[in-house]
């Protein structure tokens, strides 16, 4: 009987006891600080003030705070454990089908109740606001994934839920709005006529498909007009992708268990949350010069914020109700194509993501959705896991660069977040084998319109 060699682990799991207790906080650690959020009629730096009417206290001094450790509280913990901490997983199977030299690992954030990472975020501003006394919380939603985060995390904190959700999405994926209803949620199709702001895009087009702008815009109006509600950010603000590095802090751990440190780290980017929440302990890492990994960011060919678009102030939403931010945009008045992967269809990006960016610490890539598909099917088909449209847009960079190590017989370790599951996307998936799926590639024009938009606003006094 011969005695085979000991296989590589490919589930790298940690101890419920072993979740991290702390969020870290990258502003603690940046060279220089990033742009303040202004104020749009006086162009002074917002204050807590402005932000009260939207969010509670504690969130706020996490926006602003400089502090490189804030501790999870207790609450919090004890809904996260509900699916944390989550698998680091080695791809050996796709590495053989790739026949690559370089080792690939993955996040898994799919496992979580509503498919996502999303939650981590949720239950955080959840139980701040319960702790406050709101009572009711709104929200925009694009692919549905956020949406039905927050519907899940409010129900745990006994708060009601209103959720915007972009009408190209509440068409494509009806079982999404079922889930939110199941936890409890009110959602609507946005532009909705609940709104001033839904309205007036309506009267404008009334075949708009919607976009993260305008249902922003929505929520934002929903929650400044009512005591008792407060609004909700799935991604881009600074106290979201903090909530997020969990993921990365987890991650840090699993990767020294499995002692493999990784040369590159990759995320998709919407807002910025998942990549920002694998990235930043791996950065903590990188700027004190203790090793040297790259990190990518990957953004829809459709969506190109960071690749294409301008770093200036803009709105980050389309009714122009929220303070001005230093970021890269499209327009706040750009509508992305309604490509499949709509939790990447927002026409910005987080003011932190576009600093550290612009510091060079991160690269960034666009990518078309076919050729993403066409990864997240290889991965589906090497792994098992039918990865979330947006997350195949990982997937596509990961196979990339491993088949770059292969050319250059390089045996690169690779981690990237695998930020949810493709459940209510299979439409999405069937659209993709029926080749149906158009790869729509933002032109020179297009992009010259959707910037007019950002011409002539207030820079800071
Ligand atoms: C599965 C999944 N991944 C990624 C994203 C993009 O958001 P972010 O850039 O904030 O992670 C979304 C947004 O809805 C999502 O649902």
């Amino acid at each position: 009987m011969s005695v085979q060699a000991p296989q590589a682990a490919t589930r790298i799991l940690l101890e419920q006891q072993e979740m991290p207790r702390r969020w870290y906080n990258i502003q603690a650690d940046l060279p220089f600080p990033g742009s303040p959020p202004i104020h749009p009629a006086t162009k002074q730096p917002i204050g807590p003030a402005d932000l009260a009417p939207l969010f509670p206290m504690e969130l706020i001094k996490q926006e602003v705070s400089q502090e490189r450790y804030i501790d999870i509280p207790d609450p919090v913990q004890d809904a996260l454990r509900l699916w944390r901490p989550t698998p680091l997983m080695r791809a050996t199977r796709l590495e053989k089908a790739l026949k690559t030299s370089a080792k690939i690992y993955y996040k898994y954030e799919g496992g979580s109740p509503p498919g996502s990472h999303k939650p981590n975020t949720a239950v955080a501003q959840a139980f701040y606001n319960k702790a406050a006394g709101t009572k009711r919380l709104t929200t925009e939603t694009g692919a549905g994934q956020w949406g039905s985060a927050l519907a899940f995390a409010t129900k745990l904190f006994e708060l009601e839920c209103m959720v915007y959700m972009v009408r190209i999405s509440f068409e494509q994926k009806p079982y999404r709005k079922s889930m939110m209803h199941v936890w409890g949620a009110d959602v609507v199709p946005s532009p909705s006529d609940r709104t001033e702001a839904g309205r007036r895009i309506r009267a404008e087009d009334p075949q708009s498909t919607g976009s993260l702008g305008i249902a922003i815009s929505e929520a934002v109006e929903d929650a400044a007009k009512r005591e008792d509600t407060k609004y909700s950010l799935g991604s881009v603000l600074n106290h979201v992708l903090m909530h997020q590095t969990i993921i990365g802090e987890e991650a840090l751990l699993q990767m020294e268990r499995a002692n493999a440190m990784p040369d590159l780290v990759v995320g998709c980017v919407g807002g910025g949350s998942n990549f920002s929440g694998l990235a930043f302990p791996f950065l903590r890492d990188r700027l004190q010069g203790r090793t040297k990994t790259r990190f990518l960011a990957v953004e829809p060919d459709a969506c190109p914020t960071i690749t294409r678009g301008k770093y200036t102030y803009d709105f980050g939403d389309t009714g122009e109700m929220t303070p001005l931010v230093k970021m890269h945009t499209l327009g706040h008045r750009f509508i992305p194509d309604g490509i499949h992967a709509g939790g990447l269809r927002y026409h910005g990006m987080s003011p932190l993501v576009s600093h550290v960016y612009e510091l060079g610490l991160i690269e960034a890539v666009a990518k078309t959705q076919r050729e993403c598909f066409a990864a997240g099917v290889q991965f589906a088909r090497a792994e098992g896991i039918v990865p979330a449209p947006e997350a195949t847009h990982a997937v596509r960079c990961a196979i990339d660069e491993a088949l770059r190590c292969k050319k250059e017989g390089k045996a690169e370790v690779i981690l990237f977040n695998m930020s949810g599951h493709g459940h209510f996307d299979m439409a999405a998936y069937d659209s993709y084998f029926a080749g149906n799926l158009a790869d729509v590639a933002l032109d020179e024009d297009e992009m010259e319109r959707a910037l007019k938009s950002i011409e002539g606003l207030p820079t800071p006094a």
